[in-house]
C-alpha cells in the first residue's frame, strides 16, 4: 500500500473517534507515571504484569520509563460479556511465565472500569504469595465503578465513554490508534450491524 493510500485508510479510521488524549499528552503522563513507580520502589526488583489484550502498548511504553531493574511478565484475561460491558466472568487465556512469590508487583491494566476484573484478579494473585501488589491503571472510569479497587498509579480519570486506542478496542479494533479517543456511536452502530 502506498504512503498516501495508508494515510487516508488511517484517517478513515480516525473520523470514527474523537480524541481525549492526544499521543504527546499519554506520552507526558507514561513518564510521569514512569517516575512515579521508580520513586516508590527504590530497591527495584519489580515485576510489572502486563494484564492482555488491553495494556500491551501502555506496558511497552511504561517499562520503559521505569529506570530500575525489572521483569515483565503478561497474564491474558478476558472478561465475558458484550462487546462494551464486561461481566465479571473472567477466564484466564494464558498465564504468567514465572512464580510471584515474594515478588513486588505492579499490574499494568488498561482501564478500570466496573472493577470486576481487577478485583478477580487481586484475588488470582493473592493465592500466589507475592510481597507486594500495586495497581497502574492507564485510565479509570470511577462513574462506573460496582467494586472499588485500590489503584497507586493512575493515568487519567475520564467519564463514563466507551474509549479506545492506545491498546484499547472495540470488538477487537481501534488497539493500534496512537491516541486515546471517546468511540462514535455511530461507529458502534455501524460494527453492530457488520459493517
Ligand atoms: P471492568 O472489569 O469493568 O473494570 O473492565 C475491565 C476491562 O474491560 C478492561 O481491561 C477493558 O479491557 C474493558 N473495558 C472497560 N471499559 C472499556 C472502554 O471504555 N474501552 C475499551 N475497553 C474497556
Amino acid at each position: 500500500m502506498s504512503d498516501a493510500a495508508f494515510q487516508r485508510r488511517a484517517a478513515s479510521i480516525e473520523d470514527d473517534v474523537d480524541v481525549l488524549y492526544s499521543q504527546e499528552a499519554i506520552a507526558q503522563r507514561v513518564r510521569e507515571l514512569g517516575a512515579e513507580i521508580a520513586a516508590a520502589h527504590p530497591g527495584g526488583d519489580l515485576v510489572l504484569l502486563s494484564v492482555l489484550k488491553g495494556s500491551f502498548i501502555f506496558a511497552a511504553d511504561l517499562a520503559r520509563a521505569i529506570p530500575l531493574p525489572l521483569r515483565i511478565d503478561f497474564l491474558g484475561l478476558s472478561s465475558y460479556g458484550g462487546k462494551t460491558e464486561s461481566s465479571g466472568v473472567v477466564k484466564i487465556t494464558s498465564d504468567l511465565t514465572r512464580p510471584i512469590e515474594g515478588a513486588h508487583v505492579v499490574i499494568v491494566e488498561d482501564i478500570i472500569d466496573t472493577g470486576l476484573t481487577m478485583a478477580y484478579l487481586l484475588d488470582n494473585l493473592a493465592t500466589r504469595h507475592p510481597a507486594s501488589v500495586e495497581i497502574c491503571a492507564l485510565l479509570e472510569k470511577p462513574s462506573r465503578a460496582q467494586i472499588r479497587v485500590p489503584i497507586q498509579h493512575k493515568g487519567f480519570v475520564i467519564p463514563d465513554h466507551f474509549v479506545v486506542g492506545y491498546g484499547l478496542d472495540f470488538d477487537e479494533r481501534y488497539r493500534n490508534l496512537p491516541f486515546v479517543g471517546i468511540l462514535k456511536p455511530s461507529a458502534q452502530r455501524a460494527a453492530g450491524n457488520g459493517s
